[in-house]
């Protein structure tokens, strides 16, 4: 049902409410997560998917490599040893009981999109395909690579999504696409629904919603070379905080070892798994003095910090800040008939036919680990003793549940995402057949939103948001990318309080409310600048490194002081920090070696 009641909740001069709107779910994001929720919910209840782009334009169509299961259908394999190896994968910082769940459903999760009707490729016999990852192993990592990747070609994510996209049409969930939602309404422990602009047609538009779920990806365009779609910019983490709620382990970001050099494009780690190797300028197989084990087939944070030593220590190609990723003598066909993504990236954006030559690639900011605290439940937590916050519920990217710990296994993220898509769905079905009652819609429900929009059409400051942008991302890279110390970090401290000032005396060009794409690139960039603060100070305070939070000066994992999660609030200037203990299960922290 749709209210077309605006001035019941509330209005301000120049920019007022267009429309209230009623659902009983309302998901913000149309990835794997959001989808993979909305086809669960859909049965029973009215949902809504709001996203920013077209939903088969989410950034889960991005992921290339494969969505990871132990199906066992080429060789032996068990959800034990893909438990071990996402353990160890996460510098123990994972929670084992979230991560048993991920594991043992895996299957169950990919054998349902398969009668969904993916389009998986196959083995000879007509099972899904299985290909190697890096940190996927056999006989809790004293075996060699394992067959646990499934995957469609070098475009798995995309398969996925499209999969998810047309049930969900079939399944009548209501779309809002180029919706950008502006603020989340929670009050008094209770998620009521959320605001959201209108990008093509202008207008501000309140979703009052029984549950509302978090599915919006993550933020890799805080970094200059990014993995990320141009609409990655973690709009979901500021609402968060905005609301008054906190953030988890925002220390932890991942850099994917092979971005295209430059661009940051993501060459799949599935190149990797189909056998590439990684070639500094001296035209060394290098990763054999970091992982001698598992070679390019470590880890990413391993493989990252590797190729970024090499480049560091002047072994790039030409002394240049790239190494190559090579991948000839897999032979054309094999080429073109399981990475022919790849050859066209490297084709169109480099000019490389990678059949005959290299590929020029160097770590790209990819993943975030961190997010919105969560339970196995996928419902959102409110403070370090687990409580929920009634109706709202995130998964994906955006949340942290947490399987990934200090670092995401390669294919877990596509498994995180529908998995937990998929609870998701469950427990908000389970709360709305408790839950028949609408929560109250305060009355000022819009008010931030409409503020923020009305400021930023009227604000007639001095600086250009593209530039400020432009300032974070190259900051960001250079003072807390893969490896880190005190001084460079207490610096870029310094440096986001000024790039926050100058947010304040900006001045966006265009007026209108109609596709107004400065407006909504402003907005984003409050945003970013606001959660870097979090990653950033959680980094300086996180005296220790795990997983892909490398610290110069602290070198070597401490359990004693940090086998702990952070969760940070955001107040004005002020940032808090509370810690929660990692749930550990099955399997002790023990010296992580590849
Ligand atoms: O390398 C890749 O194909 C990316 C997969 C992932 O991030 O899980």
């Amino acid at each position: 049902m749709t209210l077309k009641d605006p001035e019941a909740i509330h209005d301000v001069e120049g920019v007022g409410i267009h429309s209230v709107h009623r659902h009983d779910v309302v998901i913000i994001g149309a990835g794997l997560a959001g989808m993979r929720a909305a086809v669960e919910a859909s049965g029973e209840f009215d949902v809504a998917v709001i996203s920013k782009v077209f939903p088969t334009r989410s950034h889960s169509g991005g992921a290339q490599g494969g969505i990871a299961a132990s199906l066992a259908n080429e060789e032996e394999d068990h959800w034990e040893w893909h438990m071990f190896d996402t353990i160890k994968g996460s510098d123990y910082l994972g929670d084992q009981d979230a991560i048993e769940i991920l594991v043992k459903e895996a299957p169950t999760v990919v054998r349902e999109f398969e009668h969904f009707g993916c389009p998986f490729s196959r083995t000879p016999e007509g099972r899904i395909a299985q290909r190697k990852f890096g940190g996927h192993t056999k006989d809790f990592g004293k075996g060699g690579p394992v067959l646990r990747a499934c995957y469609a070609v070098d475009r798995t994510g995309h398969a996925l999504l499209h999969t998810l996209y047309e049930i969900c049409i079939r399944n009548e969930v209501r779309f809002y696409s180029e919706f950008q939602a502006m603020s989340l309404i929670v009050r008094d422990g209770v998620c009521r629904g959320v605001v959201a602009w209108d990008i093509v047609n202008g207008g501000m538009h309140v979703f009052h919603a029984k549950t509302v779920m978090f599915g919006t990806g993550g933020y890799g365009k805080v970094f200059k070379i990014t993995s990320n779609a141009m609409a990655n910019t973690g709009d979901g983490l500021s609402l968060v905080l905005k609301a008054g709620l906190p953030l988890e382990d925002m220390e932890f970001v991942q850099f994917h070892p092979t971005g295209l050099y430059l661009q940051g494009i993501l060459v799949s780690e599935a190149v990797r798994g189909e056998g590439g190797y990684l070639i500094n300028g001296k035209g060394e197989r290098f990763m054999e003095k970091y992982a001698p084990s598992k070679m390019e087939l470590a880890p990413r944070d391993l493989v990252s910090r590797s190729i970024q030593t090499e480049i560091n220590e002047g072994r790039g190609i030409n002394g240049e800040a790239y190494v190559h990723v090579d991948i000839r003598h897999l032979g054309e066909e094999k080429i073109m008939k399981q990475l022919p993504q790849i050859h066209e990236l490297a084709w169109k954006f480099m000019h490389i036919d990678c059949i005959k030559e290299p590929i020029p690639i160097q770590p790209t900011g990819h993943y975030s680990m961190g997010g919105i605290p969560t339970n196995i439940d996928g419902e959102v937590l409110f403070d370090g003793k687990n409580t929920p916050v009634k109706g709202f519920y995130a998964a994906g990217e955006c949340a942290c549940v947490s399987v990934h710990g200090g670092n995401r296994l390669g294919t877990n993220s596509l498994l995180e995402a529908s998995l937990f898509g998929r609870r998701c769905g469950k427990s908000i079905i389970r709360f709305l057949r408790e839950n028949r009652d609408w929560p109250e819609l305060p009355a000022d429900s819009a008010k931030g939103a409409l503020d923020e929009v009305e400021w930023l059409l009227n604000t007639d400051g001095t600086e250009k948001v593209g530039e400020i942008r432009d300032d974070l991302q190259v900051l960001m890279t250079n003072k807390c990318g893969i490896f880190r110390d005190r001084a460079t970090l207490e610096e870029l401290t310094g440096d986001l309080k000024k790039l926050e000032e100058r947010y304040e005396n900006i001045k966006i060009d265009d007026k209108s409310e109609k596709f107004n794409s400065d407006l909504l690139e402003a907005s984003e960039l409050g945003h970013m600048i606001e959660f870097c603060e979090l990653i950033v100070a959680g980094a300086l305070s996180r005296e220790e490194s795990r997983g892909a939070h490398s610290r110069t000066d602290f070198p070597k994992r401490d359990d004693e002081k940090w086998l702990k999660h952070t969760l940070a609030w955001k107040k004005g200037e002020e940032i808090r920090f509370d810690y929660k203990p990692v749930t550990i299960t099955r399997f002790q922290p023990q010296e992580r070696k590849y």
